[in-house]
């Protein structure tokens, strides 16, 4: 791989361990994957989950700190294991605490979000960034045109340098469709996008796939969890809508012009198919409700409170919405997060939903609309799986009792 003869230089550690460490794994990361140079990035998105990375983790990052690591270039955090307003200093809520603060100090900023979109963090058409967490990928590609690999570490060696290893997704030709899905069932809301994503990422494993035959544009909640589902269940880091999606003007651009492949269909029955195999749970007592995976936005959690408003979350129930600190902030001053806590439900901030799940005895009965949350609940807690629209899980919440799946 060819590098400049200041790359080089920081990769002989002319610039100190910080630039030097960065160097190494881009450079390893770029010769592994057939790059030819290294490109500049123009922003990235960090991982720093305590629970994943521990005190390692923790003193890796201060160690960038106090050796004059500075980051290069705007840097987001993503959701991380503690909510900052109920942490405790000590143990692993110490530990995130000062990887959050390591990462400030070096320039990043707080968004602690897995839906930093809501955020405003949104690259733009064209863009080269450097962002991890499996989910923003498929977003940040498909949805807003800018460019990203799913990094993981990577992307803190790119907040370092301001540099990425030019291939798969920076490459035009690997952004081309491999797959096409033809869509002739009616999917709608948040949940119904969530299904559609789990069911095409799954199907296309690697592969990138062109869905076609959505007439409506989904909304940007509905994107979000479409781009959720399909990382988590699937392997690519982009996909697209055909007429949609800015690089698929037509089904014929989404290919590069290359010829269309047998589709496969995606009718009603397919994807009933998917529901009952990410939720199979039947009617009946629900004890867990989580909305927010992602990061719930500003409708979702005015949504959550209209239809709580009067109700309260029945006795034994836990109801979860999970957001981030500037979307809890905007709600709170619209009143909306008084609603939700007069209606006994719990607003988490900062945190992964997944945190306030990984104590829960096997067996719980956990009401979700995101099929990610069905993956990692199942996975974390052996929970049994009630997936259905906020609707039927903000109900479920209320009168303790799952009327959605087979009864
Ligand atoms: Fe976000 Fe955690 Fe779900 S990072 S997408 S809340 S699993």
């Amino acid at each position: 791989m060819k590098l400049t003869a200041k790359q080089q230089w920081m990769l002989d550690g002319e610039q100190g361990w910080p630039q030097q460490i960065a160097m190494r794994m881009l450079a390893a990361v770029g010769r592994a994957l057939d790059a030819p140079d290294l490109i500049p990035a123009s922003s990235a998105h960090l991982v720093i989950d305590g629970t994943a990375l521990g005190a390692a983790g923790r003193e890796f990052l201060e160690r960038l700190l106090r050796e004059g690591g500075r980051f290069a270039i705007p840097a987001s955090i993503n959701a991380i294991a503690v909510d900052r307003r109920r942490a405790t200093v000590s143990g692993a809520g110490e530990d995130q605490l000062r990887m959050l603060e390591a990462c400030e100090k070096m320039g990043a900023m707080p968004s602690c979000s897995c839906n930093p979109f809501i955020q405003g963090i949104r690259p733009g058409r064209g863009e080269t960034v450097a962002w991890s967490e499996s989910a923003t990928a498929p977003y940040v590609n498909s949805v807003l045109g800018a460019r990203t690999n799913r990094e993981g570490a990577t992307a803190l060696a790119s907040a370092l340098t301001g540099l990425t290893p030019r291939c798969g997704m920076h490459v035009a030709e690997n952004r081309c469709g491999q797959v096409l899905f033809r869509v002739t069932a009616d999917v709608v809301g948040v949940d119904g996008y969530s299904l559609l994503g789990a069911l095409v990422g799954r199907e296309a494993g690697a592969r990138l796939p062109v869905i076609d035959g959505i007439a409506i544009p989904p909304s940007e909640d509905e994107f979000v969890a479409f781009s959720a589902a399909f990382a988590i269940y699937g392997e690519a880091a982009m996909f697209h809508m055909a007429g949609i999606t800015p690089e698929a003007p037509t089904l014929a651009a989404a290919f590069g012009g290359a010829a269309l492949p047998k589709p496969v269909i995606v009718d009603g029955r397919a994807l009933d198919e998917a529901r009952y195999s990410v939720g199979p749970g039947a009617g009946g007592r629900v004890d867990v409700v989580s909305i927010g995976c992602p990061h719930a936005s500003l409708e979702q959690l005015r949504e959550a409170a209209d239809r709580t408003d009067g109700g309260r979350a029945a006795g034994r129930v836990a109801f979860y919405v999970h957001t981030n600190r500037s979307t809890y902030d905007a709600a709170a001053a619209e009143g909306i997060i008084g609603r939700l806590e007069r209606a006994e439900i719990s607003v988490t901030t900062d945190n992964c939903a997944v945190v306030s799940y990984d104590r829960l005895p096997a067996g719980t009965r956990l009401a979700t609309n995101s099929t990610k949350m069905a993956l990692f609940a199942k996975s974390v807690a052996d929970a049994e799986i009630l997936f259905g629209s906020a609707e039927q899980c903000i109900a479920a919440g209320l009168s303790g009792h799952w009327t959605g799946g087979a009864e």
